[in-house]
């Protein structure tokens, strides 16, 4: 099992032709609403990709909050680890899209923003039978740092994606065996802006290096990744497909690619599995929904698709 500690938001979509600039209002259209959150979407598409999942997170005791955990539940993912709270709505994302299926948020983290120490403490029975341990930046800090902790006292595996960016400390990064950036966060993290593969690659080794953790993996969005690790240093690409949707995406990598490293695969088969399991989701919209099963990735991954 894989126990990730994260948040949970209702996405609320708009798509639009274009942006809105500040202080302009835009036509928009197709208004829908579904689960997301980065912890929860996690979680998901390791359910979805055959790997038994818990998650610990907050959400509201309002009608989002049912909606999230019954989706969650749906897929297969334990959410005895989740707390209610009578006094803090839901996490709320507003996202709107554009017309080249780029997608503008803003998070309103709600019940996310309470996650304690204490309330991952209390669920210190799920990382015993765990063999790693997800953790994002949605939710506070110390929740964060108590996963990371707990994880490598029971000595699991332990995996940061670190979004939305926030300033972490070098110690806490120091507590992972995989650090997982995108290029935006990448860039924060470094001090190297990431442009291409050789900034990547710099902001690699400048992670690396605070953080002394052993891996890291910058993903590039449709270029593919950045892997720097002991078994492959390197640059891994995507795939070449027509995107809709490209919210969660970055989640379908960290959960694909999670469950194959718990599957023992080594990093670089791993990561080209997680690409693939994002190109898919990026053709389909929604976040939890659009996340691939195991076996479509693998029969998407026997035809010949270019890559970029
Ligand atoms: O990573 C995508 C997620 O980020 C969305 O589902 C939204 O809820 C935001 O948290």
């Amino acid at each position: 099992m894989v126990t990730v500690v994260g948040s949970f938001n209702m996405d609320l979509f708009i798509e639009t032709e274009r942006f809105a600039a500040p202080g302009e209002a835009v036509h928009g259209r197709n208004f829908r609403r579904a689960p997301g959150g980065k912890g929860a979407n996690q979680a998901c598409a390791l359910a979805r990709l055959g790997t038994p999942a818990a998650i610990i997170g907050a959400v509201g005791q309002d009608a989002f909050g049912d909606e999230m955990l019954a989706n969650l539940k749906a897929a297969g993912v334990s959410v005895r680890g989740v707390v209610r709270r009578s006094d803090t709505p839901s996490g709320t994302a507003m996202i709107v899209l554009d017309a080249a299926g780029q997608n503008q948020i803003v998070v309103a983290n709600g019940a996310n923003d309470t996650l304690t120490a204490a309330d991952i403490e209390q669920h210190r029975d799920l990382f015993m039978q765990s063999r790693a341990v997800v953790a994002q930046l949605e939710t506070p800090i110390p929740s964060v740092e108590a996963a990371l902790r707990l994880a490598r006292e029971a000595r699991l595996l332990t995996i940061l994606n670190p979004a939305p960016f926030r300033p972490v400390s070098d110690a806490l990064l120091h507590l992972c065996d995989w650090i997982i950036p995108n290029e935006n966060e990448a860039t924060k993290l470094s001090g190297v802006e990431v442009r291409d593969i050789p900034t990547a690659a710099r902001a690699a080794v400048v992670i690396k290096l605070r953080s002394a953790c052993p891996r890291v993996l910058v993903t590039l969005g449709a270029n593919g990744v950045w892997l720097d690790t002991p078994e492959f240093t390197g640059h891994l690409p995507g795939f070449k497909v027509e995107a809709v949707d490209t919210v969660g995406a970055g989640d379908t990598f960290i959960g694909a690619f999670v469950t194959q490293l718990v599957d023992g695969v080594e990093p670089r088969r791993a990561a080209r599995f997680g690409c693939a399991a994002a190109a898919i989701a990026v053709t389909r919209r929604g976040a939890q929904a659009s996340i691939p099963t195991r076996h479509e990735v693998e029969a998407w991954l026997k035809q010949p698709g270019p890559t970029v």
